[in-house]
């Protein structure tokens, strides 16, 4: 979509520079010129939020870092130093910490949307894939964040996390101290898992780069799921239309942001987080943080040791599949009336899985979780497949421009 620029800088110094580096022509034709699909939502805006709020993440780290000491004689009490101390320190800290809740609840909406509108499709396979892998790695810079505060919830859930590698057959226990680094949780994963949590953020933005490059070589798609036939009737220009629409949408999801950070800043954590880590004294209940709560109700569904841990990272890695699973012809949920139905129980059936990896592992509440898991994965590996060859589709307006004449007009009758 974004071809070769046509930009060419006012000043003689713009000019001489472009000729050398052209940059600024890159950020033209990428977030100036570029054609955006007219019919663009706002939940189209999750993208820009989420590049926000990784900066944020970043920048905020980058400072809390400065305090910060990765030892477990200090680091609990260096994050009270930098709340109680540090000038702004309470807030820096409950910005980065919310802004982790915040970052996952802009994905699972970024991913929800995709899923809906039915983005993965060809020719968005790469797009999407990228996409998993910045939400793995998103889950495991999250993890290893937990951990530094060195409170009682930071070790026992690196503690049942990396112990789940020690059912991997044969080889189980050996990778298990490797990640350790040592015969239990201890110093040297407090300082490994530090150096990463440091890394990962970075490892992110390089693959957002190439996110968002495949999204410019195939363009977006848009809510009716039609692709552009006409440049000028179909799309406008990024700047202003988009610029303006993400910048509103990032204003707004700010306020929401500030309103945790400064309401309710420790409503996401746990209480037993600010008991320093103790070895010897397990808490009642280990809980992760809720948003792998779903993950860790698949887990915890699954009788064996084994099974629950290939259980739990398949539910992620199927998604890399959805590009050859859904058989449709059709891509967006607005024109698609069963499988509608189908994606609205999937989101109760993600939310009720959140809601029992919270509860204790008993009686009924595995049962709802063995459901809700059989749920997810038949919509992914049954109704997906299935639904495209059976499913008569709503008629799909010929092209963008028709599709927004229409409601246009429909809004004016
Ligand atoms: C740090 C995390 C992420 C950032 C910064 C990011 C950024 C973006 C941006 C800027 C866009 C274009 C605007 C928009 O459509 O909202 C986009 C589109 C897209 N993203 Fe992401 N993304 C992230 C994570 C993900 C994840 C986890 C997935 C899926 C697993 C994903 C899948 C997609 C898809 C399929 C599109 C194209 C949507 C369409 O054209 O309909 N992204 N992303």
């Amino acid at each position: 979509m974004s071809g070769p620029s046509t930009y060419v800088p006012k000043s003689a110094i713009g000019r001489w520079f472009e000729a050398r580096l052209p940059i600024a022509g890159l950020i033209h034709s990428s977030f100036v010129a570029y054609p955006t699909p007219r019919n663009l939502n706002y939940w189209y805006t999750f993208g820009g939020i989420l590049s926000l709020m990784l900066v944020a993440q970043i920048i905020t780290g980058i400072v809390l870092v400065m305090h910060y000491t990765p030892h477990v004689d200090h680091a609990f009490n260096s994050v009270e130093h930098i709340m109680r101390d540090v000038n702004w320190g309470w807030m820096l800290r409950y910005t980065h910490a919310n802004g982790a809740s915040m970052f996952f609840v802009a994905v699972y909406i970024h991913m929800l949307r995709g899923l809906y509108y039915g983005s993965y499709k060809a020719p968005r396979e790469v797009l999407w894939i990228l996409g998993v892998i910045i939400y793995l790695l998103m889950m495991a810079t999250g993890f290893m964040g937990y951990v530094l505060p060195w409170g009682q919830m930071s070790f026992w859930g690196a503690t049942v996390i990396t112990n789940l590698f020690s059912a991997i057959p044969l080889v189980g226990d050996s990778i298990t101290v490797w990640l350790w680094g040592g015969y239990s949780v201890d110093n040297p994963t407090l300082n490994r898992f530090f150096s990463l949590h440091y890394l990962l953020p970075f490892m992110i933005a390089g693959v957002v780069i190439l996110h968002v490059w495949a999204l410019h070589v195939v363009g977006q798609n848009n809510p009716d799921g039609i692709e552009v036939k006409d440049v000028a009737r179909d799309t406008l220009p990024f700047t202003p239309y988009a610029t303006i629409k993400d910048g509103f949408a990032m204003v707004c999801f700010m306020i929401f942001f500030a309103w945790w950070i400064f309401y309710v800043p420790n409503y996401l954590g746990h209480a037993d987080n600010y008991i320093e880590a103790n070895p010897l004294s397990t808490p009642a209940h280990i809980v992760p943080e809720w948003y792998y709560l779903p993950f860790y109700a698949i887990l915890r569904a699954i009788p064996s040791k084994l099974g629950g841990v290939v259980a739990m990272f398949s539910a992620i890695l199927v998604l890399c599949f959805l590009p050859w699973l859904d058989t449709s012809r059709v891509r967006s949920a607005k024109y698609r009336p069963v499988y509608k139905v189908f994606f609205w129980i999937f989101v109760v059936a993600c939310v009720g899985l959140g809601y029992l990896g919270a509860m204790p592992a008993e009686g009924g509440y595995v049962l709802a979780s063995r459901l809700l898991t059989v749920y997810y994965f038949a919509f992914f590996l049954i109704v997906m497949p299935l639904l495209g060859l059976f499913e008569t589709p709503k008629a799909v307006p010929t092209s963008i421009a028709d599709a927004v004449l229409k409601n246009a007009q429909s809004a004016k009758a």
